[in-house]
């Protein structure tokens, strides 16, 4: 049977002054988006990777935490950092703490979680347009950089209005627009109406980026296609999978997708680790790269016990030796599954 997905031919699209290669970007992500992952994911082929979401207020305080959350590398760049706040002119005084640091400024105005939400920051902000145009307006007197907003449908399904959202941005200054079209009240269930994409494309002179459920090359072939957005953003698909940029890339090229073998799993695993190392040291490395690991490993032979074991690993050396292990077991069941012809 043919695929039902054609080849999408996408047209290279620039945010403001940034020129970016493809349509790929990877979703900022609290908690996991930091520059080792940053790092891993340019490497696939991701035009453009954005940070975790950067307190402003924290920002202006100096927060050695803060500031940690903006530290990138030539290798990851272009950069984009997206803050939260909810006040004009913190908002503007933490991009003055920024001006050597990332390419682009991003908005976040559709974070559901309560305690930024409490804050009057992230989704909140959807129920105060005004307050939305003077914060756009604030960021756009202060920054040259290219300027963003990432936003959700709307707080509840009462008050959907990512399309008059959508408009205010693009009136005080945004040069593109990021929508994950599920309300706040939503959080992550059902899934994302991409229809709302495809209308927030229609109703904007600038750029928008569609975010939400992309979790295959199909997936994502079909949402540049039924909605005419400009570019997609990966989240959670990304999850030990960074190959998924690869597989978009290849397959917007009209190439193959080429499945990763249990070595190759193991070397890009390896070298998250190794970056993750240099960037926070060994201690916090043990910890972190845990989940990742759970993450790499999914869908292998035995992988449930090697989470087990990953998970008590008391140094990186015995981390690194366990993944070896685990990864040449894979790669020799792969092998011995398909004897060379
Ligand atoms: C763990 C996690 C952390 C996230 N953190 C942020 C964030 O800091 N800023 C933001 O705008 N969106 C954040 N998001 C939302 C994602 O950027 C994305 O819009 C959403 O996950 C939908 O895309 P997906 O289905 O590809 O994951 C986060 C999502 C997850 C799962």
């Amino acid at each position: 049977m043919l695929k039902c997905v054609k080849i999408v031919q996408y047209k290279n699209f620039n945010i403001a002054s940034l020129k970016l290669a493809n349509p790929v970007l990877l979703a900022p992500m609290a908690g996991i988006s930091n520059l080792p992952y940053r790092r891993i994911m340019k490497e696939f082929g991701a035009a453009l990777v954005f940070s975790e979401m950067v307190s402003a207020n924290g920002l202006i305080r100096d927060g050695r935490r803060t500031l940690e959350l903006v530290r990138s590398c030539a290798a990851e760049k272009p950069l984009g950092i997206q803050l939260f706040g909810s006040e004009p002119g913190v908002l503007a005084a933490s991009v003055r703490h920024l001006e050597g640091a990332g390419d682009l400024i991003d908005l976040n105005l559709g974070c559901p979680v309560n305690k930024v939400v409490r804050s009057g920051a992230g989704s909140a902000l959807l129920r105060d347009p005004n307050l939305v145009a003077k914060l756009i307006g604030a960021l756009r007197k202060a920054t040259d950089k290219p300027l963003t907003v990432k936003i959700r449908s709307g707080w509840d399904r009462r008050s959907i209005n990512y399309l008059d959202i959508g408009r205010i941005a693009e009136d005080c200054g945004a040069d593109a627009v990021t929508l994950h079209p599920r309300t706040r009240a939503e959080g992550f269930s059902g899934s994302a109406d991409w229809e709302q994409i495809g209308r927030l494309k229609q109703a904007l002179g600038i750029p928008v980026i569609g975010s939400g459920d992309i979790f295959n090359a199909d997936d994502a072939l079909r949402m540049l296609q039924t909605t005419g957005c400009d570019g997609i953003m990966i989240g959670r698909g990304g999850y030990g999978n960074p190959w998924l940029i690869r597989n978009i890339l290849d397959r917007l090229a009209g190439q193959p997708e080429r499945p990763p073998s249990a070595t190759e799993k193991l070397r890009v695993a390896e070298r998250h680790l190794r970056f993750m190392e240099e960037d926070i040291g060994a201690g916090k490395t043990l910890f972190e790269m845990r989940k990742h690991l759970c993450w790499y490993s999914r869908g292998m032979a035995d992988a449930a016990h090697f989470r087990q074991v990953v998970n008590h690993a008391t140094s990186l050396e015995q981390m690194r030796s366990l993944m070896r292990n685990f990864f040449a077991r894979n790669e020799n069941q792969d092998a011995g599954h398909h004897p060379a012809t």
